[in-house]
Formats: structure tokens, C-alpha cells, sequence
């Protein structure tokens, strides 16, 4: 039997092969709310402007909340058959009402009905990532400021650089989500514009009133070009750069946990309850779900990268291609907030080990550089004389397997004649640390300032 939305010119159905690749009902059933939204102030429109009885419009939308119920509790029959959402429910709906239900679908088309519905699908998901983002914010900015004045190696190479504060460190990945939040935010509000009544992809000639359909779904304004709205998906890939990038920005951290809280750092506990033991390695405790952020980083990135490449073909207007847009939006947006909502749960619990991180801190002779500015500052030396007297300093202790304030003033002063007493004021670490004092460094007093920054943003942005 041919179908019966579009067969009138077909004699027969098509193959069972053909009804696979084409049905997108699998994924695209999740938009079934949406699309009921939409229909309703399609609907309702119709009737204002004259287009269809109210009376229809009446059964209309009684069948339509119906269906959303039947939905809602699992009763409802989703057929392949039908293709997608649009059909599955405009199908049940003449079921449901009759003849009234073929005139919903005046001057509108599946085009500008499914983008509609994924438009305003795409706006939900960035509202929730946005307000998770916040979230895992404040996690961090308490952790930042409950460690302060708690030191840890700083890393260039993944090498002992500078001590830093464990409270800085953290502090970065809050000024990182800050953006990611930005960008979910400035998505949200370019995509805000209705393709409802775009119709096929050249309008309609019914005098529609598309300010109104726009208006009651919470859109803006109505896309001013019916060609843009039935085929623009970049609202999608917007979202999905944003959250390939708050992704990346996870991975990092999430790579951090695994190097930290594996035995040869043993920065981090891991909360058991966010860590898995191994069924043959009792000894085990396996960072699992840093990996897994780590990991799903890869696919949302990969579904950017995906609907890039499905849209970088298309002539304008809309083709059978963009039905490829869901499941990877779908997907990625799902994983981003699972992501986050793990990541804001582990740092939470996550507890660390202070002396094994101030004893990592001063390894690595990691306040060379204080002591080299020390040179410049208190003995007149330009700098890189002072940063070669101190690789000499630094050899030295070395060759004497000591840290470099484990060094008598003796010993320094036959490097450097000029060097005081005073030098060791510079070579602990708190004083290291204490010193970044200028605004964006790392000195307790600046972390603290920026945690009441960020507490202040949250409360004003929440
Ligand atoms: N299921 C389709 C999609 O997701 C709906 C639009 C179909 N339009 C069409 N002309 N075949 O893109």
C-alpha cells in the first residue's frame, strides 16, 4: 500500500529496505513534545486567521494533548511505517478526530516542522547544560576556596615548573566553563527565531500569521527567509561546538584526575563513589569516570564534526540529509550533561593529600625562577646573567642530590659573590607562591579575590 501522507501518485509501497533508511521514528520520537507544541500554535493560529474552523481547531488540539498523554504513559504505537514524528502523530490524530486532522497541515510542511521542533528541542537542552555549567562553577569556585593556601607543583611539559595553589588551578577550569557558559548562552539566543510557516522552502501564500506562532513558542521573531529556516542547521552545529569545546575543557581536568590520583602523584583520593575497583586486582581503585569524560569528549566532538560534513554539500533548500542531524545533537547534548553532572559530582568528593602535594611543590628545584628574579632585584643582575647563575646554582644541588635552600650561603656565594643571606626568603615555596601577587597570578590573597568574583557571578548569573 502506498503511503498514505504523500502516495497519492505512487501504486505501490516501498521496499522494506527503503522504509529502513528512511524511518528517522527510532530517534526522532524524542521531539514528539515539541512537535505537539508546535502543532498546537500552528492550530491555533489557522483559526485566528481564518484558515480553519474553530471547531476543528477544537478537535485538533483535543486530539493533539491526547496523543501527548498516550505518549506520556507508553501507550502510544510508533510505526515505522509512518517515517518520523510528524507523520506518527498527524496519523493517530485522524484516527483520533477524522477528516479535521488532514487540515492541520495547511500551509506547512514536514521542512519547516521538523526544524521548528529541533529548534526548540536544541533551546531546552542549552538552558539545562547552561544551568549544569553553574553548577560544576560552584563546585570548583568552593574548592578553590577552601584551598587557597594549599600548594601543589605548577606544570609546563607535565614537568615541576612553579609551585602554584591548588586553589589557582582550579580557579582556571571555573574561567574556562565561565566562556563554555557564554557560548551556550550567545547560541541560545541566535537560534531564537521561528521557521514555522516557512512552509516547503518558498512560504506560503495563506495568510498566515507567523509573528504569532513565533510569539507563543517563545521564539523572537519569525527567520525572515522561508529558504534559511526550512535548510539552516548551523543553530545545531553552534551547539554542538559549544559542547565540543566544554568538553575539551572537562577532558583536561578529567585527564588531570587520572595522572593525580594514580599512585605516582597521589595528589587525589578518589571517592568510591565515583571510582570502580577491578575484579582480578584487588588492589585496584580505577579513575572510571574521569576516563569516561575523557572518552566522550571524542564522540561530541566527532558529532560536530559529522554534521559539518553532511551539511558542507547541500544546495539549498532542504534535502533528506539533514534528517542525519538528531541522533549526534541528541547524543552529544546527552553526553555533555552527563559529563558535566559527573564531573561536578567527582569534584565534589574529591579529597587530596596536602603533604604529598607541598612535597612535590619544592622537587624539582621549582623556585629556580625566584631566584633568579631574586638575583635581578636584590644583587643588579640583568636577567639572563641571573638565570644563568642560577642553572649553576641549581647544578650544584643537584650534584649535591639537596634542594636548592638545602645549600649553605657559602656554597652560593662561590657562584655568585653578590648573593645575602636574604636569598633564602624566596626559596620556600609559600614564599614563592605568596609572591605572584600581581592581578591573574597565583598568590592565596589574589585566589581568594577571584573566588568572591566568581561567587558573586554566580548569584548575579543563576
Ligand atoms: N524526518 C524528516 C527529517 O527529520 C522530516 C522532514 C521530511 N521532509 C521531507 N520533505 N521529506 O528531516
Amino acid at each position: 500500500m502506498s503511503n498514505r501522507m504523500w502516495g497519492g501518485r505512487f501504486g505501490g509501497g516501498p521496499d522494506d529496505i527503503m522504509e529502513e533508511i528512511n524511518a528517522s521514528i527510532g530517534f526522532d520520537q524524542r521531539l514528539f513534545a515539541q512537535d505537539i507544541r508546535g502543532s498546537l500554535a500552528h492550530a491555533e493560529m489557522l483559526v485566528k486567521q481564518g484558515i480553519i474552523s474553530p471547531q476543528d481547531g477544537a478537535s485538533i488540539s483535543q486530539g493533539l494533548h491526547q496523543i501527548e498523554a498516550e505518549i506520556n504513559t507508553g501507550a502510544f504505537n510508533f510505526s515505522r511505517a509512518l517515517e518520523d514524528i510528524h507523520m506518527n502523530i498527524e496519523a493517530r490524530l485522524a484516527e483520533i478526530i477524522g477528516d479535521a486532522a488532514g487540515r492541520l497541515h495547511t500551509a506547512r510542511s514536514r521542512n519547516d516542522q521538523v526544524a521548528t521542533d529541533f529548534r526548540l528541542y536544541v533551546r531546552d537542552a542549552l538552558e539545562h547544560i547552561g544551568t549544569q555549567i553553574h553548577t560544576l562553577m560552584g563546585v570548583l569556585t568552593a574548592k578553590a576556596d577552601a584551598h587557597a593556601d594549599t600548594i601543589m607543583p605548577g606544570f609546563t611539559h607535565l614537568q615541576p615548573a612553579q609551585p602554584v595553589t591548588f586553589g589557582h588551578h582550579l580557579l582556571a577550569y571555573v574561567e574556562m566553563l565561565s566562556r563554555d557558559a557564554g557560548r551556550f548562552h550567545d547560541a541560545r539566543k541566535r537560534m531564537n527565531e521561528s521557521p514555522l510557516g516557512a512552509a516547503a522552502l518558498a512560504g506560503t501564500g495563506f495568510p498566515i500569521d507567523r509573528h504569532m506562532t513565533a510569539a507563543a513558542l517563545g521564539f523572537d521573531a519569525p527567520m525572515g527567509n522561508s529558504m534559511d529556516a526550512v535548510s539552516a542547521r548551523d543553530f545545531a552545529l553552534e551547539a554542538l561546538s559549544a559542547a565540543a569545546i566544554c568538553a575539551t575543557h572537562m577532558s583536561r581536568l578529567a585527564e588531570e584526575i587520572v595522572i593525580f590520583s594514580g599512585p605516582a602523584y597521589g595528589f587525589f583520593n578518589l571517592p568510591d563513589a565515583y571510582s570502580t575497583g577491578s575484579s582480578i586486582m584487588p588492589q585496584k581503585r580505577n579513575p572510571d569516570a574521569a576516563e569516561l569524560i575523557r572518552a566522550k569528549t571524542g564522540r561530541i566532538i566527532g558529532a560536530l564534526g559529522g554534521l559539518m560534513i553532511v551539511m558542507k554539500g547541500l544546495p539549498l533548500a532542504y534535502s533528506k540529509d539533514m534528517q542525519e542531524d538528531k541522533e549526534g545533537v541528541f547524543n552529544a547534548l546527552d553526553s555533555v550533561s552527563l559529563c558535566l553532572a559527573a564531573m561536578s559530582g567527582m569534584m565534589e568528593a574529591l579529597s587530596i593529600n596536602k603533604d604529598t602535594m607541598h612535597a612535590a611543590a619544592g622537587s624539582g628545584y621549582s623556585t629556580a625562577t625566584d631566584l633568579a628574579d631574586w638575583l635581578v632585584r636584590e644583587a643588579g643582575l640583568p636577567f639572563r646573567q641571573a638565570h644563568h647563575v642560577t642553572g649553576q646554582l641549581v647544578a650544584l644541588a643537584e650534584a649535591k642530590a639537596c634542594a636548592l635552600d638545602a645549600l649553605s650561603l657559602a656554597d652560593m656565594q662561590e657562584v655568585e659573590a653578590a648573593i645575602t643571606d636574604n636569598v633564602f626568603s624566596v626559596l620556600s615555596v609559600e614564599n614563592s607562591v605568596a609572591s605572584r601577587s600581581a592581578f591573574g597570578g597565583t598568590a592565596p590573597d589574589g585566589v581568594r579575590q577571584r573566588v568572591a568574583h566568581w561567587q558573586n557571578w554566580l548569584k548575579e548569573n543563576g
